[in-house]
């Protein structure tokens, strides 16, 4: 007995030793991941101490040159440490987060263990795996806004955020001639948005390939998109192309009216639209198009088939119930202009933002921003200005050639002009955070001179 006592003890020794190795080794593996940047790949040369990490707001714009792998976040920060790091490199929506908060229970649901458990919302439909709710709220809310054509002759086309149906309709454009066709030319006039040329050629697809700014674009063939208000200068933009065999993908992200007067209703092949940007709802992973064209829209569905086999039906709930709340609050005769209205809400802290923004870097001498003219907003009746969710921040000094790395050196996270077809005298910084990081943002861009 005594010896099979000693003999156990010396196996539970043993498996303790292992274990406590395999323990070591792991934690070994995870401090070299955080020292390479694996972690937080996309931010790979800053060194990251505990109160960068308080500040860092859910980096959650999948930007695909700049995301890898999952990543696990801590919660959301109650108050900023004064010397934290800024991270304003994503236009990660949070502002929006203080309107959903004083909407209580409205914009909450429940789906039941038995439902949305088949691949089909329709299948006899176009767009098999539209949830018909959804789609009926998409057309509700254009209406209501006026910022788009959306009715019967419309094609509704539901994607994982609208960065799934920019790819669906690059293949739903390009698929179709001979094989043998050279990829199509994808160009959009510098700056663009950063995501384009990465997720154009991720793939190395045969069917179309990034040709960069369309303003150097020569050639008669190509697929141009024209993002309006533009991300990163939010300028209102209009396709520089024009041939018979050209393309366009308008990619209305932003065409909301808490961004931008909404001065008519577009009218274009294909309109790209999410409520990552709308709604604030980025982490939902919705977005839609809206298409002319009954061909192209079947084309993006097939993509979306082969890609994610459709879309997720308690995403499209949840969306559906959000731009319900938001309609609601401007047609319902119940509902309080001060708490219920995500315009109103939007644009005035876009607004007061971009006004002390202005001031500030006014002030400092050694930045600049676009201007932009008011306009006259069909649907507020009104005239309002361009506030824009990002902004396009110059250096003025011929000593800051590297804008992104000055600003790196303050804490303040942005992100290169470089990756948007532009200078490195550019940065883009997100306007779309919350309040706290806003101010800190603020005050510490007033102490630089
Ligand atoms: C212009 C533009 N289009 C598309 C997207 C991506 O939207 P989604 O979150 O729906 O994929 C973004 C996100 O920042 C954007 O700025």
């Amino acid at each position: 007995m005594a010896t099979k006592k000693g003999g156990s003890f010396r196996v539970g020794d043993r498996i303790g030793r292992l274990a406590m190795l395999l323990s070591v080794a792991m934690n070994l593996v995870l401090l070299f991941r955080l020292h390479k940047g694996g972690i937080f790949a996309d931010e790979a040369p800053l060194q990251r101490r505990p109160e960068e990490l308080a500040l860092r707001t859910c980096p959650v714009e999948m930007e695909a040159e700049r995301r890898e792998g999952t990543e696990k976040l801590p919660p959301p920060p109650r108050s900023v440490a004064e010397n934290a790091v800024i991270n304003l490199d994503h236009g990660d929506p949070t502002v929006f987060e203080s309107f959903w908060k004083q909407t209580g229970e409205k914009g909450t649901v429940v789906i039941p263990g038995w439902r949305t458990m088949s691949y089909f919302s329709d299948a006899a439909a176009l767009c098999w795996f539209l949830e018909p709710e959804f789609a009926a709220e998409v057309r509700r809310l254009h209406r209501l806004v006026g910022n788009a054509v959306s009715g019967d002759g419309r094609h509704v086309v539901v994607g994982t955020g609208s960065t799934q149906l920019f790819q669906a309709a690059l293949y739903a454009l390009s698929d179709g001639g001979d094989a043998r066709d050279p990829p199509a030319s994808v160009v959009s006039a510098a700056p663009y948005y950063s995501s384009y040329p990465a997720v154009t050629d991720y793939l190395r697809s045969g069917l179309f390939r990034w040709a960069g700014d369309a303003h150097a674009f020569k050639g008669e063939s190509y697929i141009e998109l024209v993002c309006s208000p533009n991300n990163p200068d939010g300028s209102i933009r209009e396709a520089v192309l024009s041939s018979e065999a050209g393309k366009t993908i308008h990619d209305l992200a932003y065409y909301w009216p808490q961004y931008t007067p909404i001065t008519d209703r577009a009218d274009h092949e294909i309109m790209l639209f999410t409520v990552s940007k709308s709604t604030g709802h980025a982490g939902t992973r919705i977005g839609w198009a809206l298409v002319k064209d009954r061909e192209v829209a079947r084309k993006m569905v097939k993509f979306i088939e082969l890609n994610t086999i459709g879309v997720s039906k308690d995403s499209q709930l949840r969306a559906a119930k959000l731009l319900k709340v938001v309609s609601d609050g401007y047609e319902l005769e119940r509902a309080d202009e001060h708490t219920d209205r995500l315009f109103d809400f939007g644009r005035r802290i876009m607004a007061a933002r971009w006004e002390r923004l202005r001031e500030v870097v006014k002030a400092s001498g050694i930045f600049s921003l676009p201007e932009f003219p008011d306009g006259f907003c069909e649907f507020t009746k009104e005239r309002t200005g361009i506030y824009p969710a990002f902004a396009w921040l110059k250096s003025e000094k011929a000593e800051i050639e590297d804008l992104e790395s000055y600003l790196r050196s303050q804490k303040i996270l942005t992100r290169s002009g470089k990756h948007f077809g532009a200078g490195s005298n550019y940065v883009r910084v997100s306007m779309l955070d919350r309040d706290e990081t806003f101010d800190l943002f603020l005050n510490r861009l007033s102490s630089l001179r």
